[in-house]
């Protein structure tokens, strides 16, 4: 089995590698958990030793200028120019700068969020992350509608917004951007060759329309740091999920930390079936060889934490 050990913990939790959700029982959500103020300060001193969630979380103005050619991290033969509209979209001070939340919401875009209940318990959170750029409008009773930070990889523009094949969908895009309202847009345009066009693309959208949202883009050292963090930790990770690099990173600036929407598995608790994405069709591919992502094996790092009091998942419903 995996063992998931977190900073020196006195008692190491031990987990087998078995995906099934049966062996994933959280408790009740009210009942026992209390947060742990010392381990959170200690994850926190610990992650600072691989990274800097308020440097790495975007590249800065400062530090790069138009034509300068960058290799893609999982592609590293594949280069990319740093374009005019690149370049004036970089933030000139980290969007996160001197921040601290009391208590920050981490929405993930498990199916587990549909029927929780959860909208205005996620709401309450003075910092609220999701990722994505997931729809909420439609489905506010059970995931909220503020957002501080949104996530957009690149794919999420061929996989919801059909490439911007035509007018329909670019003002599709567009609105989804505008709806933003002066949050953070987080895109990581460095990871991998392929979403190359669509950056672009959605940086002209940004700057044709005056869209207000304040971008960041990850840096370039963010992914192998916090995969150097969790493999320190004994929790072998092949390439952090979106989700899991939000906590990691939010640690540096929230004192408590709550989960809603992981839940990499096909039943729930109560062995129902459980959607892959609270809103579209896609279907489980985690469990694939072809799949970068070990979602089960980080949910079970999560579970510990959780267990420990470093932070709280919500995968029922919110009281
Ligand atoms: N997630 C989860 N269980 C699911 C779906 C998602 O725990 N059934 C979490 C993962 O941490 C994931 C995050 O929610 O990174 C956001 O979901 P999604 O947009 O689906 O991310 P992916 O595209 O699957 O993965 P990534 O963006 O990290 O490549």
């Amino acid at each position: 089995g995996a063992e998931v050990v977190i900073n020196g913990s006195s008692s190491p939790a031990v987990v087998d590698r078995s995906n099934e959700s049966i062996k994933h029982n959280i408790q009740p959500a009210s009942a026992k958990w209390r947060h742990n103020q010392t381990l959170s300060l200690r994850i926190r001193k610990q992650i600072l030793k691989f990274l800097d969630a308020e440097k790495d979380i975007s590249v800065l103005k400062g530090t790069l200028k138009p034509g300068d050619i960058i290799h893609y991290i999982f592609d590293r033969d594949s280069t990319m120019n740093v374009s005019q509209n690149l370049y004036e979209l970089l933030p000139r001070t980290s969007p996160l700068k001197n921040k601290h939340f009391g208590t920050c919401a981490i929405v993930g875009n498990s199916g587990v969020l549909l029927n929780s209940g959860c909208g205005q318990e996620i709401d309450t959170h003075s910092f609220v992350i999701r990722c994505n750029l997931a729809p909420v409008q439609e489905y506010a009773r059970d995931v909220g509608l503020k957002t501080d930070l949104v996530t957009m990889n690149p794919s999420v523009v061929q996989r919801a917004f059909e490439d911007l094949v035509n007018a329909t969908w670019r003002e599709k895009l567009l609105q989804r951007l505008h709806s933003l309202n002066g949050s953070i847009l987080w895109i990581p345009a460095f990871m991998a060759r392929g979403g190359k066009q669509r950056v672009e693309w959605v940086n002209e959208l940004i700057l044709k329309h005056h869209v207000n949202v304040r971008t960041a883009y990850p840096s370039l050292r963010l992914l192998h740091a916090v995969r150097g963090y969790w493999l320190t930790n004994k929790v072998h990770i092949k390439r952090p999920t979106t989700g899991l690099l939000m906590y990691t990173l939010a640690t540096r600036f929230c004192n408590q930390i709550y989960l809603y929407g992981f839940w990499p598995f096909p039943l729930d608790q109560n062995q129902n079936p459980v959607k892959y994405h609270y809103y579209d069709s896609l279907k489980y591919g985690y469990t694939s060889q072809a799949s970068p992502h070990t979602m089960p094996l980080e949910f079970k790092a999560l579970k510990s934490l959780h267990e420990q009091g470093a932070l709280k998942l919500t995968v029922g419903q919110c009281d």
